[in-house]
């Protein structure tokens, strides 16, 4: 079964939401307690099998994100960069990333989402073998109107879709985790900007929805997601990543950890990303694990 092999970050946006915070550094550098917020949505393509990932962000943030995360042979798998000029929305990814793509599907997730769930590989089987078709995530959250929301019948098939509505028509969101397949830069340059002048996720996922091409996963409770898009959502990411590392003694969102426990390096190339972090706590637990 041919499986999705290219994955998007999509890591720009003006962070204003975030300033002071972001005057200095860009959002997806943010601490969320022991490692910078781009590591958790870079885990969770990793974990999904995603080893060809281009990372999109501002002309002035793209170079600190590659110093940061570099070509990712250190994590057995390839980086590249592109920098979107201005924050056109979400479905200008595809266009900055057509060559990427090539033709094939392809996997997003927006810089600034954590997702943690101990089955994640598991969940995305369907989506990862997509050919024809997108398929969009939903959640349970309790403020529906801050986010896309999705409305469906009770078999579970995407009736609407909408951003940001004042009145939500369920509680279940779309989280920036999105699957298409390899119409999505043709479908893109259909796009027309919106009333706040953007190219906007719910208008592409909907020309699928109008083909019936369009399918959605949903979260269980016990699956842990956010946006860190706040000073309250970061606070509470890192109070979360904090407890459950504490008390289990396992990361979330650990690059290396995952490279290695799916084989894409060797122990003697874990202890040398160990190595960079010298003898913080962070590099004496990938020192553990060999
Ligand atoms: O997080 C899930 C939500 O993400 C979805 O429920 C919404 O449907 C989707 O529109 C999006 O909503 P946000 O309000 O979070 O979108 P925001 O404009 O904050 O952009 C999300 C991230 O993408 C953010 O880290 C900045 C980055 N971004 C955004 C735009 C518009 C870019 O890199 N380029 C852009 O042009």
């Amino acid at each position: 079964m041919s499986q999705i092999r290219k994955g998007i970050i999509l890591a720009g946006g003006s962070g204003t939401r975030l300033r002071p915070l972001t005057d200095s550094v860009c959002k997806q550098l943010l601490p969320v307690y022991d490692k910078p917020l781009i590591h958790y949505p870079l885990s969770t393509l990793m974990i999904l099998g995603i080893r060809e990932i281009l990372i999109i962000s501002t002309p002035k943030d793209l170079p600190m994100l590659e110093s940061v995360l570099g070509d990712g042979s250190r994590l057995g798998i390839s980086i590249e960069y592109k920098d979107q000029k201005e924050p056109r929305g979400l479905p200008e990814a595809f266009l900055v990333g057509e060559d990427f793509i090539n033709g094939e599907s392809v996997c997003m997730i927006l810089g600034d989402n954590i997702l943690h769930w101990g089955h994640l590989k598991m969940l995305w089987t369907e989506c990862m073998a997509l050919t024809e078709g997108a398929y969009i995530v939903g959640i349970h959250h309790n403020d529906p109107e801050l986010f896309g929301v999705i409305e469906c019948d009770e078999n579970q098939n995407v009736l609407s879709l909408e951003e940001k509505p004042k009145v939500p028509k369920s509680n279940i969101v779309a989280i920036g985790l999105y699957f298409f397949d390899r119409r999505v830069v043709e479908y893109t340059k259909m796009l027309k900007p919106s009333a706040r002048g953007e190219l906007e996720i719910v208008d592409l996922s909907n020309i699928y929805l109008r083909q019936r091409q369009l399918s959605a996963k949903f979260l269980s409770r016990g699956v842990t997601w956010f946006d860190a898009g706040t000073f309250d959502s970061l606070l509470d990411a890192s109070n979360l990543v904090n407890i459950v590392e504490k008390h289990q003694g396992l990361k979330i969102g650990c690059i290396e950890e995952a490279s290695f426990n799916l084989g894409y390096i060797d122990e003697e190339q874990l202890l040398s990303n160990a190595d960079r972090y010298a003898n913080s706590a962070y590099g004496l637990y990938l020192r553990s694990l060999v």
